[in-house]
Order: C-alpha cells, then sequence, then structure tokens
C-alpha cells in the first residue's frame, strides 16, 4: 500500500467557543512525510477520544504550544505504510498506542505520523478496542496497580468514564475490590464490571464513604473527578493511614484548579494539611503495559466499555459528546473501514441509536 498526496483530515485554527464548535473537515490536506528514525507513515483506522483530546487545547496552552492548524486526536490504530530503516515493524502490520504528543494530537486524519517506540501491534483485538485502550488504560493502570498491596480495597472517584471502567476491571481481576461514585444512570455498568456503587448525585460522597468504610478502611483513592476537594481533606476518616490519594486531571493552566490544589500538595501536615499523601498523576507511555492490556482484551479478562462509535465524517459530534463530560465509557471515531470480513461490535452504537 502506498499513500497518496492529499487527504482528508480534521482541523482547527483557533480555539475560541471550543475545540468541536472550531473542528472543520478539510479535503486537501497534504500526507505528512516521515522524517525521524522512529517515524513511520500510518494509515489511520479507528481513533478514541480523551479529555486531553479538547482540554488542554482550549486553554491558554493553545496559543502558545499547538502548531496549526491543529488536528486533534491522540489514542489511535493505524496500518502502517511507510517505515524507517530497521524498523521491527512491517507495512501492513496493525498497531495502536498515543500520538508523539498526545496535547497536540494528529491523529484524526486519514494518515499520520506515528513513533515506532510508542506503539504495539494490534494482534486479536479489534481496531474499536485497540483504539480505546492507550490513555484510559495505561491512566487506570498505573493510577493502580503499582500503588497498592494485595486485595486492597480501592475507591474511584468516577467510576463510568473511561479511565473508570478499565480501573474497576483491572482492579477487580488482580484480586483487589472496588467501590465508585457514578450516577445513577451508570451504577448497572458499573455494578456489572463488579464495583460497588455510590450515587454521587444522591447523597454527601463524603458521609457514604465514610458509612462504607467501617467495616473495612480504604487502601488506595484514585479521584478522577476532583470536583469535591473535602475527599482529599478528610481522607483520613475513611482510608487507611498508608493510603495514597491519586489525582488524574491536572489542569495547572486554570485558577480554580490551582486554587484548590496548591494548598492540597503543599500544607504540611502539621500546619493543618491533608493527612493522606496526593499524588498528582501523569500517565506514561509504556509498551509492557499496553501489550498486557491487549493480551487482558483479547483473552476476555476485560472488557471495552463503548460510549460510542461514529464515522470518520460525524467526529465533530463525537468531541461534542465528549466535551459534555457525561460519556459512559469510551468514544470512537472509525476514519477508515475495515477489512471485510472482520468481526462486527455489537456492543458499539452510533450515537442515535
Ligand atoms: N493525568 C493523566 O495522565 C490523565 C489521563 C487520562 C485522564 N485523565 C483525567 O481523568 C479524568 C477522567 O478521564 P476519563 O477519560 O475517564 O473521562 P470521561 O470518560 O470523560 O468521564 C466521564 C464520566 O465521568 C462521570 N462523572 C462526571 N462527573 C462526576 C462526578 N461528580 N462524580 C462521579 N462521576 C462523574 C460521568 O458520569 P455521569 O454523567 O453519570 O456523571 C461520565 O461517565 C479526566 O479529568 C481526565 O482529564 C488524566
Amino acid at each position: 500500500m502506498s499513500a497518496p498526496q492529499q487527504m482528508r483530515a480534521w482541523q482547527y485554527t483557533n480555539n475560541r467557543g471550543g475545540v468541536a464548535k472550531k473542528l472543520r473537515l478539510e479535503s486537501n490536506v497534504k500526507v505528512p512525510k516521515p522524517s525521524g528514525p522512529k517515524e513511520m507513515l500510518v494509515k489511520v483506522l479507528t481513533i478514541s477520544l480523551n479529555p486531553v483530546d479538547h482540554k488542554p487545547a482550549e486553554t491558554l496552552l493553545y496559543h502558545f504550544t499547538f502548531s496549526k492548524p491543529t488536528t486533534p486526536g491522540a489514542d489511535f490504530v493505524g496500518e502502517v505504510v511507510q517505515i524507517p530503516p530497521g524498523c521491527s515493524f512491517q507495512k501492513g502490520d496493525r498497531v495502536f498506542g498515543t500520538a508523539k504528543n498526545a496535547f497536540a494530537g494528529g491523529m484524526l486524519a486519514e494518515y499520520a505520523i506515528a513513533d515506532t517506540d510508542r506503539v504495539v501491534l494490534l494482534g486479536d483485538i479489534t481496531p474499536e478496542e485497540g483504539a480505546a485502550i492507550p490513555i484510559a488504560g495505561l491512566t487506570a493502570y498505573q493510577s493502580i496497580l503499582p500503588r497498592v498491596k494485595p486485595k486492597s480495597r480501592i475507591f474511584i472517584n468516577g467510576g463510568s468514564g473511561g479511565t473508570g471502567t478499565f480501573g474497576i476491571q483491572i482492579a477487580i481481576a488482580a484480586g483487589h475490590t472496588v467501590t465508585v461514585s457514578c450516577s445513577g444512570r451508570n451504577a448497572e455498568v458499573c455494578r456489572s464490571l463488579g464495583a460497588e456503587v455510590i450515587d454521587y448525585t444522591q447523597s454527601t460522597l463524603f458521609q457514604d464513604l465514610k458509612a462504607a468504610s467501617i467495616q473495612r478502611k480504604f487502601d488506595l483513592v484514585v479521584d478522577n473527578i476532583y470536583t469535591t476537594p473535602e475527599l482529599f481533606w478528610k481522607a483520613h476518616e475513611y482510608t487507611t493511614k498508608d493510603a495514597l490519594y491519586v489525582l488524574t486531571p491536572f489542569t495547572p493552566t486554570s485558577p480554580s484548579f490551582m486554587k484548590h490544589f496548591l494548598p492540597m500538595k503543599l500544607l504540611p501536615r502539621f500546619l493543618g494539611g491533608g493527612q493522606r499523601k496526593l499524588i498528582n498523576f501523569f500517565s506514561q507511555p509504556d509498551l509492557d503495559q499496553l501489550t498486557q492490556m491487549r493480551d487482558w482484551i483479547a483473552d476476555k479478562q476485560i472488557k471495552v466499555v463503548f460510549d460510542c462509535a461514529l464515522p470518520f465524517e460525524q467526529a465533530k459530534q463525537a468531541f461534542e459528546r465528549i466535551a459534555t463530560g457525561r460519556t459512559v465509557g469510551k468514544i470512537i471515531v472509525k476514519v477508515a473501514e475495515t477489512r471485510s470480513g472482520e468481526k462486527d461490535r455489537d456492543s458499539v452504537r452510533s450515537l442515535d441509536t
């Protein structure tokens, strides 16, 4: 397979009103050329959306650090078209991973550059599953597994999003027990994955956590939401002495975020600071962990929860949906038709079903 000179790509050149509002499907975009020793050209098959695809771009960072026009999209599955010398991949291989720079993206296009050291072979999972894994899956993996002893009790604040649905399953598969917060309408999804549920819309979350911890306190808190700083300040009332409080959202350009975050991070215990260690977390690319996630999915030990899958032409709606913050599992954009005979995903719906 060789690449054409031009392709279709979704792009925006200013962020006023949000990425979804500004995105345009351009049809005469030059197909990028690999230049570095690790760069290969891929034909993009699917991408999945994460909050990182729009949140940093909607801050001041956009004006200083993003190249324009900007093509969003970080997590992808692609078919290798062109490889650098000495590359272990071959033309036609299907690979999945994250763009070199997750903030800058670049994958919501028919062709894109991928770094050879940020992808692994798709193996026996589908392009929808592969695209869903990288950022959400590795965030779930890294925020939980390296931080707990065997048979821990874990609280995940925000169980129904892309990260939470992976987190529940990874933790349970590793032998831990999990309680999550989610709204009543998503309770069944979280329960079906094996979690106990606290409906954050019905109660004072902190009071319910305290009640839930009477028999046994929590050993780890993973906060995917961060709208209730009380959960950190009073963590000693529902967690064990050594428990960590892992915060996954991090928005240094947001004054309201920093106003709460700085005292949480900097105020020492003896001056009234929090009594549990706060970890502000950034997921890191890790090929072994990506491979492990792929194999767990192939072996059906965990599954991807899909919010919806939309065709390339409806990527704008996909961005509108992620911006609502109401996603249940992962949003997929199908960039290209995949090979015929591929197993169809009954679990992936379009937005209007
Ligand atoms: N640091 C990193 O490396 C890293 C990596 C990935 C993600 N993150 C961050 O982690 C967070 C989660 O990411 P994600 O991909 O899982 O997001 P997501 O898929 O967009 O999360 C949406 C889910 O959050 C739930 N939710 C919203 N408000 C809630 C609340 N107050 N309590 C409980 N659940 C609530 C929604 O359910 P309802 O509609 O029912 O409320 C929805 O199911 C984001 O802030 C993201 O920026 C950080």
